[in-house]
């Protein structure tokens, strides 16, 4: 079977770290990873890990690969771009790319997503995969949500976009920060047909 090809787009909501976690568990089971960031994320990075991100693609990469202590061939399946990169494959539909996944998506992400916006790369891809018709997963992370919020992903749920909010559940008794960030991760994992070990699926701790 060939290998998935999935665009993580990582906008400006809380929670850096599930994106973070994201990243080494689709690198970890084989997947090419198209990975965009916003400067909302680069902020939040830098107010919620302490980790200021460099600018410029190669440089992020390479702060990447050394703090997820990437292998090189993991290393080479994840694929950066700059925001404005309108050459880069994930901004055509030609491209063979199986989905897309927003972790975390901000409301501003969503409401730029729901209504068609290309105005930046993570914008664009999210056009493409919803005119192509692929996999689309988004993780939005804000609370209360107003009414706009709820039709927007409203809207994008009636496409067939998975809305996974990160609203980690309790019941695998988590024991770590560590532990609600892979429920979620987990869950998206399941929404992108890829197997997962992170938690054990409910019933199974039972037997
Ligand atoms: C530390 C920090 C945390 C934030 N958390 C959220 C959040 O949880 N949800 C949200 O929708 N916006 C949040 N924001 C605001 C967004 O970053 C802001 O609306 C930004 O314009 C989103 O841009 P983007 O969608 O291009 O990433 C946060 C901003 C900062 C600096």
């Amino acid at each position: 079977m060939q290998a998935k090809e999935l665009i993580v787009a990582i906008s400006g909501a809380s929670g850096f770290s599930y994106a973070l976690r994201l990243v080494e568990c689709l690198l970890g089971a084989g997947v090419r990873v198209h990975l965009l960031v916003s400067d909302a994320a680069r902020e939040v990075s830098r107010l919620e890990m302490d980790w200021p991100l460099p600018e410029g693609h190669e440089p992020l990469k390479q702060a990447l690969v050394e703090r997820l202590a990437l292998s090189e061939s993991h290393a080479r399946n994840l694929c950066l771009y700059d925001k404005r990169d309108w050459t880069s494959p994930v901004a055509s539909g030609s491209a063979p790319i199986d989905g897309m996944i927003i972790c975390p998506c901000s409301t501003g992400t969503l409401a730029a997503v729901a209504n068609g916006m290309s105005t930046n790369l993570i914008e664009r891809a999210a056009t493409v995969c919803l005119k192509e018709h692929r996999r689309m997963v988004i993780v939005p992370r804000e609370t209360p949500v107003s009414a706009i919020q709820l039709e927007h992903m409203h809207k994008l749920a009636q496409l067939g976009v998975r809305v996974l909010p990160a609203s980690p559940g309790f019941y695998h008794k988590p024991e770590s920060v560590d532990d609600l960030i892979d429920f979620i991760v987990a869950r998206i994992l399941q929404q992108v047909d890829l197997p997962q070990d992170l938690i054990k699926p409910w019933g199974s701790q039972h037997s």
